[in-house]
């Protein structure tokens, strides 16, 4: 018998949409029900290059716009080998953050194209799902404050939220919107039927190359 692959599952969407809530209650719903799933998410802070853009979201270091889209990207890059690794095993991943977030921040950035953005995570192992948790800016906001991290304003996550709209055109890439205004159960219910449905699918295509 040949080791089913797992699924390479991606959840995006703009600060205070709940993404890390939501991973966390799906790898545990899946494993729940017998699935092999593991989370991850990017920004991963903890090698060398996770540090240098760790300091830059903290403000305590400044970095060149199109240095730390690479750095960001180089990241993703870096936990490249294990992220196929782990798929190839037959365990799931389900990943806070990825390349769109990539592209939608800095191409928020003045004077950057989606094109020059999307470049360098070109080929990247291909998300077999992505959800995008919608919430508007409005909404957002009656959750509270943003934090002390830099990109976290009104005015930049709205350019943010236009730039995710543009990339969700792109129909090489499955994305999935989700409704984030609702509760945190019924947000969960949604999103781990599509994740099953994800990982049935996946299980006899091989992973695919993103935006290639
Ligand atoms: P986090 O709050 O989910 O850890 O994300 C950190 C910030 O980094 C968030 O504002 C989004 C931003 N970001 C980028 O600018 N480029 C990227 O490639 C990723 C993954 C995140
Ligand atoms: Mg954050």
């Amino acid at each position: 018998m040949t080791c089913r692959r797992g699924a390479l599952i991606v959840l995006e969407g703009v600060d205070k949409a709940g993404k890390t809530t939501q991973c966390n209650k799906l790898v545990q719903a899946l494993q729940d029900s017998g699935q092999t799933a593991e989370m991850m998410k990017f920004p991963e802070r903890t090698t060398k290059i996770g540090q240098l853009i760790n300091s830059y979201l903290e403000n305590k270091s400044n970095l060149e716009d199109h240095t730390v889209h690479l750095l960001f990207s180089a990241n993703r890059w870096e936990l490249m080998p294990l992220m196929k690794e782990k798929l190839e095993q037959g365990i799931s991943l389900v990943v806070d953050r990825y390349a769109f977030s990539g592209v939608a921040f800095t191409s928020a950035k003045p004077g950057f194209s989606l094109d020059w953005c999307m470049n360098p995570d070109k080929g990247l192992p291909k998300p077999d799902l992505v959800m995008f948790l919608q919430l508007s800016p409005s909404e957002a906001a009656q959750r509270g404050q943003f934090g002390t991290e830099r990109y976290e304003t009104t005015v930049f996550q709205k350019a943010v939220q236009q730039k995710f709209e543009l990339l969700m055109k792109d129909s090489s890439v499955k994305w999935q919107v989700i409704d984030a205004a609702r509760n945190i159960e019924d947000v969960h219910a949604d999103i781990k039927n599509h994740s099953v449905d994800a990982i049935k699918a996946a299980e006899n295509e091989p992973i695919g190359e993103l935006w290639k």
